[in-house]
């Protein structure tokens, strides 16, 4: 099992030293290290399970008063939509906040970065094992229950329901429904009240399930890549996303937040950053993601930055990202 020695969860949590710590674990704050000897002394070493714990004490997000429900979603792809839903997800439960993270994108994204690859001896016995995964269309149609189809990851706190090919039957028996949006509002949610926070990983394309996340969620989380591909079709997307709104009267969202993502050190990246938070003042965040090949490789070792190097320009970007995300939330 994977372990943290106090420094590594001294940088994870932004402590500002090691004893105050060791100070919580004599007076039994948070759970109790094990000692492995490393030359004369001996090193306090917590295992990842035990970090929920220890981020519920000292982690820099404060639990929620009422349930937190996020759609996470934008028409453009590869702006990091799924990267921003992990880490957010992955954070919260971190910081011992009990978050199941949904994944409503037919391609399957979310089940690729958080749910470990199973064992298999063959590409069709790997097949034969995630055919065998309910999902969201088990939960919802067929007499699955909610345990049957959530996956358990590397933190207590932090569960997940994969995507798998019943959301392209999900979405089409969706379309059938007399009250179609709001399906998930009155079938999924009810059954969902165990979570402190629920967040839906969207694909790009427009379609049934979509719709329903965006009716049944809170708070809305839209990244914009700080690029010209996303920036000319901006406006067009933001006016899709209003007009449904508009059409739905009973979409109540506490707040609509705006990410700026893949931002670069070139002028022109610069500039359309500029232009996103002067149009969208009111949206948008005041931080940003910028454009970096460490977060591929957290993302291939199904780490957030934050984890992955903590130190990084990449983690400080998402420790004031995911800060001002949940200040807007629970403000
Ligand atoms: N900071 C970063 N800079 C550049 N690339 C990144 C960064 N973080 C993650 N990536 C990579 O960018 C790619 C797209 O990210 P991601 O899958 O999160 O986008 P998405 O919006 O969910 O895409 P889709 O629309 O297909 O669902 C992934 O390969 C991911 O590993
Ligand atoms: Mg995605």
């Amino acid at each position: 099992m994977e372990t943290l020695t106090s420094s590594k969860i001294q940088k994870l949590f932004k402590m500002l030293s090691v004893q105050t710590l060791f100070n919580a674990e004599e007076r039994n704050e948070i759970p109790h290290a094990e000692r492995i000897a490393r030359g004369s002394t001996f090193v306090r070493h917590w295992t990842i399970e035990q970090l929920p714990e220890i981020g519920k004490r000292f982690g820099f997000l404060k639990a929620p008063v009422k349930q937190v429900i996020a759609c996470i979603y934008t028409q453009k792809g590869g702006v990091l939509k799924t990267t921003i839903s992990y880490t957010i997800a992955r954070i919260l439960a971190l910081c011992g906040i009990k978050v199941l993270i949904i994944g409503v994108d037919i391609q399957g994204s979310i089940t690729k970065t958080a749910v470990p690859i199973p064992e298999a001896e063959s590409l069709d016995d790997l097949k034969r094992i995630r055919k065998t995964w309910g999902g969201l269309y088990h939960l919802l149609y067929d007499d699955a229950e909610l345990f049957d189809v959530v996956k358990k990851t590397d933190l207590p706190t932090l569960d997940v329901i994969p995507e798998n090919a019943g959301l392209r039957v999900l979405d089409r028996r969706l379309s059938t429904e007399s009250n179609r949006e709001r399906y998930f509002k009155n079938k999924l949610l009810p059954l969902l009240e165990d979570y402190q926070v629920v967040i839906f990983d969207n694909g790009p394309n427009w379609n049934q399930l979509v719709e329903n996340t965006l009716v049944c969620s809170n708070v809305v989380i839209s990244p914009v890549g700080c690029d010209v591909g996303t920036f000319d079709v901006l406006e067009t997307n933001l006016d899709q996303i209003w007009e449904f709104q508009k059409a739905i009267k009973d979409i109540q969202w506490d707040d609509f937040i705006m990410v700026p993502t893949l931002l670069e050190k070139t002028k022109l990246s610069s500039q359309i950053y500029g232009t996103y938070t002067h149009t969208y003042e009111k949206y948008i965040i005041p931080a940003a993601i910028r454009r970096a090949v460490i977060g591929q490789e957290s993302a291939f070792m199904r780490k957030t930055a934050i984890e992955h190097d903590p130190k990084s320009a990449l983690a400080q970007d998402y420790y004031d990202v995911v800060t001002a995300i949940w200040a807007r939330i629970v403000r």
